[in-house]
């Protein structure tokens, strides 16, 4: 393994610290999960480790899905980190905060992000996590990030979940979330195109139960 050679701080979120590092030449960031004091240290221990397994091995199941994620590099088991190749592209986030219009480049954009969201269901993985700053725009093809909080089991309501968190985002980054997210479910119907109606029926039903809740 080599050394980090430099170390700024990608991002730091409750869960998980995201250091820029190399390995082997490659550029590459290191993602630790933090402890949480406040847990008994073995149950802590034992969450972490359930979750970088998970977050680990739904990256690499997400990609014979045909979706490209980040390539995982070396896994730490006993410190709790992971290391994988660093993408070089710009989140949805960063692209919509720089231009938050519905023209045709963004809706394009949504609909590709839509399509491989739409393949991870239809590959019976649920993502979590759902936000724009979880997935990168390469330029070329949309990367997946961040599965930590997937599953591979998922229940009706889980895709679901994804869907909402989804349009939620939309809203607070573009006051054209509406035509966006049209783009987006455009996409979704071509990569599952057998259980888009039954999900955005359940997400539909999520959202009308946090408003009126
Ligand atoms: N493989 C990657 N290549 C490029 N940037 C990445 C990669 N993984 C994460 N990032 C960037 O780091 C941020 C935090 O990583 P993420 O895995 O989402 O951790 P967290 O659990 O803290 O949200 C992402 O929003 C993204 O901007
Ligand atoms: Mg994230």
């Amino acid at each position: 393994m080599t050394g980090p050679e430099s170390s700024p701080l990608l991002g730091e979120g409750a869960e998980a610290q995201v250091i820029e590092t190399r390995y082997l030449g490659i550029p590459a960031l290191r993602k630790h999960r933090i402890v949480k004091a406040y847990r008994p240290p073995a149950l802590d221990q034992r969450l972490r480790t359930e979750r970088l397994r998970m977050e680990v091995r739904l990256l690499r199941e997400a990609r014979g899905l045909g979706i490209r994620t980040p390539f995982v590099l070396d896994i730490d088991l006993a410190e709790g980190s992971f290391v994988m190749e660093r993408v070089p592209g710009r989140s949805v986030t960063e692209i919509l905060e720089a231009d938050a219009s519905d023209g045709p480049e963004n809706r394009d954009l949504l609909r590709r992000w839509g399509e491989a969201v739409g393949r991870l269901h239809r590959g019976n993985i649920s993502h979590g996590d759902l936000t724009g700053s979880n997935v990168l725009w390469t330029g070329q093809e949309i990367v997946l990030l961040d599965l930590s909080m997937g599953s591979h089991t998922p229940e009706l309501e889980e895709f679901g979940i994804d869907l909402h968190l989804v349009e939620e985002d939309l809203n607070t980054l573009s006051p054209d979330a509406g035509t966006l997210y049209a783009a987006f479910l455009e996409g979704y119907a071509t990569g599952n195109p057998l259980g888009a109606a039954a999900i955005r029926e359940r997400a539909l039903e999520i959202k009308g139960r946090v408003r009126y809740s």
